[in-house]
């Protein structure tokens, strides 16, 4: 008889593993009270666990119907609504698109996957990117190309030189134009300009995820904006893990409307949305929780970044190199010579954790970079914790 693993289906087991980036964010996490510049989660004391409480409480006091039945494929009507509204005062042009909520961003890059990819269509994608996105994409499709973020740029810039070629079969062009994953790069205008260019008059897809846009803000326009000028089919994607909690898995996205009743279908496959969870994020925006908590978040998250900044100054400008201008939950630091997978268990010994860079990148061997967060820790063990890698540096070479 065969092993039970043998019957593991092919595309699983060749398409399929678990997440690089979690095998190191769940090993800081082992460690109890180390400092951690690993994780995307924010900490709970981040969270608006009083006004989450109260909502949780008030839909159970309610004991309506509609808030313990299944839920709707593509999310409660209402709360369609109100994303709506929230992503129009964003400055993210919602006309003619339908949005959809889905049970995290991944879910609805999922869901992406299986309404447009077939076998042999192909991706497009940043390098270095938010590898956890391409990961359902992959389950789809085992074609995905890049486009290089530049080394001699310190990952700041996105070489467009070989567009032409790789999007010439393209159907799917996945980017993070807004305070990237894991570099913080935002592109500017002129970037931006040069993406429309030469996606006009292809039959691609962009999708653009603007998870962070909300907490970072930006004065340059969501691509999706200028998509809509030009008649270039976008789907644009938000997560409010960042503002309210990972927990809920609560996602959306604007999708154009001819594909509304083929996500609802691919959605209907498992249905995963949480109608209780949606209901209580339904109360949440109505009482104004989420503009509250995306003003108090920018202002804490502007403080841990100009820490991280100033404490990478002070202890590692005469070994590392960075994106003085990036502005983002993360920040991609190239220490060149450096094998960071290395750095990484050395660094684990000092009490500090991160993720080594090499995982964000599916082609190019790079190893001599890591990916510095500041989801989880104040100021005070940001700068302890650059303190701390330095000297796990100093020891290592
Ligand atoms: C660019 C980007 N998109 C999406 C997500 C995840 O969103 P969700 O928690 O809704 O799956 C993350 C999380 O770190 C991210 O960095």
């Amino acid at each position: 008889m065969t092993s039970l693993k043998e019957l593991v289906s092919k595309r699983l087991r060749s398409r399929v593993t678990y997440s690089p980036l979690d095998v190191y964010v769940d090993e800081v996490f082992r460690h109890k009270g180390i400092i951690n510049l690993a994780t995307g989660s924010p900490s709970t004391s981040l969270m608006p666990l009083k006004e989450l409480s109260d909502a949780v409480r008030e839909v159970v006091d309610s004991c309506s119907n509609e808030a313990f039945t299944y839920p709707p494929p593509l999310g409660i009507k209402e709360l369609r609504h109100e994303l709506k509204t929230f992503a129009k005062e964003l400055g993210v042009n919602v006309e003619g698109y339908d949005l959809i909520i889905g049970a995290g961003a991944l879910h609805i890059i999922d869901l992406i996957g299986k309404v447009l990819l077939d076998e042999n269509d192909c991706v497009i994608v940043e390098e270095p990117t938010y590898i956890e996105a391409i990961m359902p994409l992959k389950f789809y499709t085992n074609y995905i190309d890049t486009l290089p973020l530049d080394e001699g740029s310190n990952y700041s810039k996105l070489n467009l030189k070989n567009i032409d070629r790789v999007c010439s079969n393209a159907k799917v062009f996945y980017t993070i134009p807004t305070s990237q994953n894991p570099t913080g790069v935002t592109y500017d205008e002129h970037t931006r300009n040069d993406i429309i260019r030469h996606m006009k008059d292809r039959n691609i897809v962009m999708v653009e995820d603007d998870t962070y846009r909300s907490i970072f803000r930006t004065n340059y326009e969501p691509i999706i904006n200028k998509c809509v000028k030009y008649g270039i089919r976008c789907i644009y994607l938000s997560s409010l893990s960042k503002i309210l909690t990972p927990s809920l898995r609560l996602a959306y996205a604007l999708i154009p409307k001819e594909l509304t009743e083929f996500f609802a279908e691919a959605s209907f496959l498992n249905l995963p949305l949480s109608t209780l969870a949606m209901y209580v994020v339904l109360i949440m925006i109505k009482k104004g929780v989420l503009f509250k908590r995306i003003s108090h978040l920018s202002k804490i998250f502007e403080s841990r970044l100009k820490a991280l900044k100033d404490s990478l100054t002070e202890y590692l400008s005469d070994r590392a190199l960075w994106n003085d201008d990036a502005y983002g939950m993360y920040l991609l630091i190239r220490i060149p010579g450096v094998d960071t997978e290395k750095l990484f268990w050395r660094s684990l010994k000092e009490g500090v954790g991160f993720v080594p860079g090499h995982v964000f990148f599916l082609k190019r061997e790079v190893r001599d970079t890591l990916r510095l967060s500041i989801a989880f820790e104040d100021e005070e063990r940001i700068v302890e914790g650059v303190k701390r890698i330095s000297k796990a540096l100093k020891d290592l070479t």
